[in-house]
């Protein structure tokens, strides 16, 4: 298999033709010093494979190397890098992987603003819970009681792998196999410190990870800041297209899923899905990473158990956070896994913060312990379910028929489907003009990307713009759907 930092990213936005493309990373990977004299190409065919170009691309591209005089091609010995006359190879400044996360940051699609003089109508964009439903001054009485009781204990360093008695209360509410268990629990930094373990302890730099695309946005920087090549496979509806997983599935180590309230879509695989997507995975060794940030905000129908315990293999990890249910600032999330997956994870956990904090853990279970938790999750589920109602109803009563949309049995997000050639991501800065902000799919595409497909997220918007903000968007799907629009083909999802 290639290394992802041995591939060229292409990016039409560049105006480079693909071969100028390809000749350019591997000019600046020799200047570098990523690719050092003697070092080889990777094989014509497979960067062509790789990239989905004809060989003739990637040949082209190599010749102007070779006569360049960067690289030698040799019979038998392939293209190999040459030597720059008793001149010391340049090194990158900083790290390959952290060029890369950067380069993925400068240009990650941005969210349409309203600009800040205007009358904001409907704020669908942020997925964040919102601040007026934060309980918090129990939080504050947790961290006072917390202090007085074990203050100096948790003033001081405390379990690298997390607070015995958080651990121990998550693996009873939580942990569906080895219910109750806490050697298969590790508190994180939040989720997106669980995804950086579950991609730094289970796959090494280069590897293929295959990802069911729209996604949460944040995991293409967390796989270039891995050197992780990103696999894309379709999702039809909830589930993933088995057929294409099939395919990749002998050359990528881990998949990437959220089963439950997906982000973007707000979808849920059902249990059929879920059993067929165990049965693709088969007796294979590929991991699974189970997202389930937003798994306790149900507002219909019964929780469905989880990939891993279903997982006859038990190579699946969960990834769980308190950002979603109480507050992101607590910074706390955890690990579902096997005691032996876990103990690489604690480890790397150790060497990169050594723990989280042991006061906010030790006000969390008090938290938990004294109910609140459960009170102010049980107010947000009956939040969202009103919001989810008059969303449906504004849906129903202001789109056009050419519109389609999912509905989400919880989470804090759903997702509109836009006649084909509407680009979303014109329509929400147009929509952002009037007051209405709503995230445009192509933000949950690899880049690049365009998309007819529009995020509306429930969480901050209040009840009573849910409606106002639904014409608004309506409005503007007339316009670009009227004969007299610019006719445009994006991809379609559901
Ligand atoms: C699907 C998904 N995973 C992970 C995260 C990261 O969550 P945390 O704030 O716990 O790091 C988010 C945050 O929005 C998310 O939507």
């Amino acid at each position: 298999m290639l290394r992802a930092a041995s591939l060229p990213m292409l990016d039409p936005a560049t105006g480079l033709s693909p071969a100028e493309q390809i000749a350019a990373h591997y000019r600046g990977a020799v200047a570098s010093g990523t690719l050092a004299p003697g070092d080889r190409l990777p094989p014509i065919r497979a960067v062509a494979e790789a990239l989905g170009l004809t060989r003739a691309v990637v040949q082209s591209a190599y010749r102007q190397l070779v006569e360049d005089k960067v690289v030698r091609a040799t019979v038998g010995r392939g293209t190999e890098v040459l030597g720059t006359a008793g001149a010391a190879p340049v090194r990158a400044p900083i790290a390959r992987v952290a060029l890369q996360a950067m380069h993925v940051l400068e240009r990650a699609p941005c969210q349409p603003q309203a600009d800040p003089s205007d009358e904001l109508i409907a704020d669908f964009g942020s997925l964040a819970p919102d601040p007026a439903t934060m309980p918090v001054d129990e939080i504050a009485d947790a961290l006072r009681s917390a202090l007085r009781e074990d203050g100096a204990q948790l003033l001081g360093y405390g379990d690298p792998a997390g607070h015995e008695g958080l651990r121990a209360a998550l693996a009873a509410r939580h942990v569906d196999r080895g219910l109750g268990d806490r050697s298969r629990v590790l508190v994180t930094s939040g989720a997106q410190q669980g995804i950086d373990l579950v991609l730094r302890s289970l796959t090494d730099p280069g590897d293929a990870v295959a990802v069911a695309l729209p996604t949460y946005p944040q995991l293409f920087g967390a796989l270039a800041a891995h050197d992780l090549q990103l696999v894309p496979v379709p999702m039809r509806g909830a589930a993933l297209d088995l057929d294409a997983l099939r395919e990749v599935l002998p050359r990528v180590r881990l998949v990437y899923v959220m089963p439950t309230f997906h982000n973007p879509t707000g979808l849920t695989m059902d249990l059929p899905a879920r059993r067929a997507l165990m049965d693709a995975l088969g007796d294979s060794d590929v991991w699974l990473c189970e997202d389930e940030v937003e798994c306790e905000l149900r507002i219909d129908g019964e929780d469905l158990p989880t990939l891993q315990s279903l997982d006859v293999r038990d190579r699946t990890v969960v990834v769980r956070s308190f950002s979603k249910g109480l507050f992101p600032g607590v910074r706390l999330g955890w690990i579902e896994a096997a005691p032996e997956w876990i103990a690489p994870m604690a480890a790397l956990k150790r060497f990169a913060d050594i723990e989280c904090s042991p006061l906010l853990q030790a006000a969390l279970l008090r938290l938990i312990d004294s109910g609140i938790l459960d009170r102010n999750l049980a107010t947000l589920r009956d939040q969202l379910r009103e919001k989810h109602r008059v969303m449906q109803a504004a849906l129903q009563r202001w789109m056009p028929e050419s519109v389609r949309w999912t509905t989400p049995d919880g989470g804090l997000s759903m997702w509109v489907e836009l006649p084909s050639h509407v680009d979303a991501r014109e329509l929400a800065r147009a929509a952002a003009r009037n007051g209405v902000i709503a995230t445009p799919g192509d933000i949950f595409l690899p880049r690049p990307h365009s998309s007819n497909g529009l995020r509306l997220a429930l969480s901050r918007v209040s009840l009573a713009a849910i409606d106002a903000g639904v014409r608004v968007l309506a409005e503007h799907v007339r316009e670009a759907t009227s004969p007299s629009a610019p006719i445009r083909s994006v991809p379609l999802l559901l």
